[in-house]
């Protein structure tokens, strides 16, 4: 097992920016503009923000290890790169806190790095044994404590919501009879007992653990509340024309992202055409839709970076809609 400190420049895993020239599309970096890649990483975002207009940018990552590469930009683009530690659900307080105030982009790339991914030591991999770790943030509870101190259902529910793992409870039981026996605290084992539920067998192009290992590290970074969290505050601190682009993984995010994006631009859901039109109040329009099915990778993309094949960007721009402090519109 190679630790984070041990990594030399030439074994340290590249990750690849994942839609990058989609992104910059929909969030059109422009000149004096300030942007916040509320998922800094190893700043493949920031730096093609910061190169493509002369703006300023704020990267938030919960993990302090993704700031090893923060010094590169600060002296690159002096004065134009702002770091801020902590999670993109406050960046409302995260800005606030650096005397930022509105914004002309805001942009997520939800999700775990591939340098975290292929850090042992993280315990984000079912590919390389490590410690059942999971945590972006370094603190709080660890899957480990997840998988050992939660009951039984509360394990299958964890896995069944989050993983959508139809073998959910099956699981449950098995990591419960383990435990019993002696605690779960690496990620091997825990892969071993899901494989015992669901064998992997030749031809399988996806490992049978993936949904399970998915599920706990949602869980443990309360991953889908963030995000919830991050949309909302969107709507405070993007200017008008502002512009909120979101590139998500799976299906619990993307689904999010798009009922959110539809509420917000004054689509009302659930309401028949044949009540009166009065019957349906009409919500205001906060955002505008970029694009109103999102944008998947290029299949050009997808067989260069495999890691893309899942992602779909959405968007919206910001109206200029205010609520008044009476709760009205201004
Ligand atoms: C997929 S990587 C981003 C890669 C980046 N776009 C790039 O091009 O290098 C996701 C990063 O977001 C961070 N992250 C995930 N959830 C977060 C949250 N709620 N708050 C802050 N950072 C978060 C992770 O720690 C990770 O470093």
């Amino acid at each position: 097992m190679m630790s984070s400190e041990k990594r030399t420049a030439a074994d340290t895993p590249q990750h690849i920016p994942v839609m990058l020239d989609e992104v910059l599309q929909a969030l059109r970096p422009q000149d004096g503009g300030v942007y916040v890649d509320g998922t800094f990483g190893a700043g493949g975002y920031t730096r093609a923000i910061l190169e493509s207009a002369d703006c300023t940018v704020c990267g938030i990552d919960r993990d302090p290890e993704a700031f090893a590469r923060a010094k590169a930009l600060q002296r690159d683009f002096p004065n134009r790169f702002i770091p801020l530690h902590g999670c993109f659900g406050d960046v409302e307080q995260l800005l606030e806190g650096a005397g930022v105030a509105g914004i002309d982009g805001f942009v997520l790339d939800i999700g775990v790095s591939s340098l975290q991914l292929a850090t042992a030591g993280r315990g984000f991999s079912f590919q390389q044994d490590g410690p059942l770790d999971m945590r972006m943030s370094l603190d709080g509870l660890s899957a480990a404590d997840v998988v050992n101190d939660a009951s039984e259902a509360e394990l299958a529910d964890i896995i069944y919501t989050y993983g959508e793992e139809r073998a959910a409870r099956r699981i449950a039981k098995e990591i419960a009879a383990a435990r019993a026996k002696e605690p779960v605290t690496t990620t091997k084992q825990l892969a071993d007992l899901v494989h015992r539920v669901l064998p992997m067998h030749g031809g399988m192009k996806t490992d049978t653990a993936t949904k399970t290992f998915q599920a706990l590290r949602i869980h443990v970074n309360d991953e889908l509340g963030e995000l919830e969290r991050a949309m909302q505050a969107a709507e405070n601190i993007l200017k008008p024309e502002g512009r909120l682009v979101i590139v998500t993984f799976h299906s619990l995010e993307d689904w999010r992202v798009k009922n959110f994006l539809r509420e917000k631009s004054g689509h009302v859901s659930g309401t028949s055409r044949h009540l009166p039109p009065a019957a349906a109040e009409t919500p205001p329009v906060i955002f505008r839709l970029e694009n109103k099915n999102g944008v998947a990778p290029s299949a050009a993309e997808v067989a260069r970076n495999p890691r893309a094949r899942s992602a779909r960007l959405r968007a919206g721009i910001r109206t200029p809609y205010r609520k008044t402090a009476k709760g009205g519109a201004a």
